[in-house]
C-alpha cells in the first residue's frame, strides 16, 4: 500500500467528508468564478494541510473531531489554494499540480481576483460560525505568509540573503500555515489547552522541513507537477545555494552572484550554477538541515500516548521529507 494511503487510514471518513465540504465552500453566483473553482477542485493537491488538522485533532482528543475541525480544515485548504494561485502569479509559473496554472489559462488579473475570493471565502467560513479563536490563528498565518513572500522578494533584489534570513522567509511563507493547521487541529477539540502551543511549534518545525524539501525539488529533474529549476531564474536564493556561497572562495562567489544577477535567464549558465551547487555539497547540507527540523518535530510528539493517530502523524512527518512530489 502507498505510504499516503496508510497515513490516511485513521482519517479516511473525515477526509471524504472534508472533500465534500471543501467543494461546497467555494461556490459562487458568478459563472466565471464557478468555472475556475471547478477547475481548481478537480486538480487537487496532496491535501496535507487538512490531513495535519485531522491527525492532530484526533491525536489530542483520542479520536474525536468536531464541526469546528472540519471548518478549520476547509479554511486552511482554501487559504493554501488562494496562496498557490497568487504565488504562481508572483513567480510567473505556468504549471501547478501537473496542469496549467490559473494565471497561465486566465491571465494574472483573473488569478489575483480568484485568489482574493478564495481567501475571503475562507475567512468568512470562520466568521459565519463564530469561530473567532480559529480565525485568529488563521489570520496570523495569512499576514505572515504575505510578509514572507515580500521578504523573499526584497532579498532576491539585493542577493544578500543569509541562512538565518532564509529560515525566517520559509518560516513565514510556509511553516506558519502548517503550524496553523496543527494548532487549529488541537484548538478545535481542546481550546485553551497547552497542546495548542505544542502543536503549533510541531507544525512550524515540520513546515520548515517541508519547504526545504520543496526547495530541493527545484534542483532536481524529477517530475513534480510544477516547474523545476526556476528559483535561480527568479533570483530566489534557497538553502543549497546560500550554503555554497558561504563556503566557496571569493572568486567563486563573484561568479555565482554575477550569474544570478546578470545571467539568470541564460539556461546554460543557470545549469552551471546548479551543477556547482551540487558539486559543493549544497544539497547534502540542505538535507541535513531538513532532517534536523524533522527530528525536532518528532521530539515534541514523544510525550503523547501511543495511538493510531500518533502513529499516522509520525508517518506524515516522515512523508514530508521522503515524498516525491
Ligand atoms: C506547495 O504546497 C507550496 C509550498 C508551500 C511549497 P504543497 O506541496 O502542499 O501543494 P499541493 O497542495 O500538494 O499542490
Ligand atoms: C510557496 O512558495 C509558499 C507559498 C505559496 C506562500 P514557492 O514559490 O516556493 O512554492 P512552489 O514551489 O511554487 O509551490
Ligand atoms: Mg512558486
Ligand atoms: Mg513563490
Amino acid at each position: 500500500m502507498k505510504v499516503i494511503e496508510n497515513i490516511k487510514k485513521p482519517i479516511t471518513y473525515e477526509m471524504e467528508l472534508f472533500e465534500k465540504k471543501f467543494r461546497l465552500s467555494m461556490s459562487s453566483r458568478v459563472a466565471l468564478l464557478n468555472r475556475i473553482t471547478h477547475y481548481i477542485v478537480n486538480r487537487k493537491g496532496k491535501q496535507m494541510r487538512p490531513m495535519f488538522v485531522f491527525l492532530t485533532a484526533k491525536m489530542i482528543s483520542n479520536g474525536d473531531v468536531s464541526e469546528r475541525t472540519y471548518r478549520g480544515a476547509s479554511v486552511l485548504e482554501l487559504i493554501h489554494t488562494a496562496t498557490l494561485v497568487h504565488d504562481d502569479v508572483v513567480d510567473e509559473s505556468d504549471r501547478r499540480r501537473g496542469f496549467f496554472s490559473i494565471n497561465a489559462l486566465w491571465k494574472n488579473k483573473i488569478a489575483v481576483l480568484v485568489g482574493d475570493f478564495l481567501l475571503s471565502k475562507g475567512l468568512l467560513l470562520c466568521i459565519d460560525n463564530n469561530d473567532f479563536d480559529l480565525l485568529k490563528i488563521i489570520s496570523v498565518a495569512v499576514r505572515e505568509m504575505s510578509e514572507g513572500e515580500l521578504l523573499q522578494i526584497e532579498k532576491a533584489r539585493n542577493l544578500d540573503i543569509t541562512e538565518a534570513v532564509y529560515y525566517e522567509i520559509i518560516r513565514q511563507k510556509t511553516a506558519t500555515l502548517i503550524a496553523a493547521c496543527c494548532s487549529l487541529g488541537a484548538a478545535s477539540v481542546k481550546p485553551l489547552s497547552e497542546d495548542v502551543e505544542t502543536m503549533r511549534k510541531f507544525g512550524e518545525l515540520i513546515g520548515m522541513a517541508f519547504q526545504i524539501k520543496d526547495d530541493l525539488f527545484d534542483y532536481g529533474t524529477q517530475q513534480i507537477g510544477k516547474p523545476t529549476g526556476i528559483d535561480i531564474k527568479e533570483q530566489k536564493m534557497t538553502l543549497p545555494l546560500i550554503h555554497v556561497l558561504n563556503q566557496c572562495s571569493k572568486k567563486e562567489k563573484r561568479w555565482l552572484i554575477n550569474s544570478i544577477k546578470n545571467h539568470n535567464k541564460d539556461s546554460k549558465r543557470v545549469n552551471e550554477v546548479i551543477t556547482f551547487v551540487k558539486q559543493n555539497g549544497g544539497l547534502d547540507y540542505a538535507v541535513l538541515k531538513m532532517k534536523s527540523f524533522q527530528q525536532e518535530a518528532l521530539e515534541l510528539l514523544k510525550p503523547y500516548p501511543e495511538s493510531i493517530y500518533k502513529k499516522s502523524l509520525i508517518l506524515m512527518v516522515n512523508y514530508v521529507i521522503e515524498r516525491n512530489k
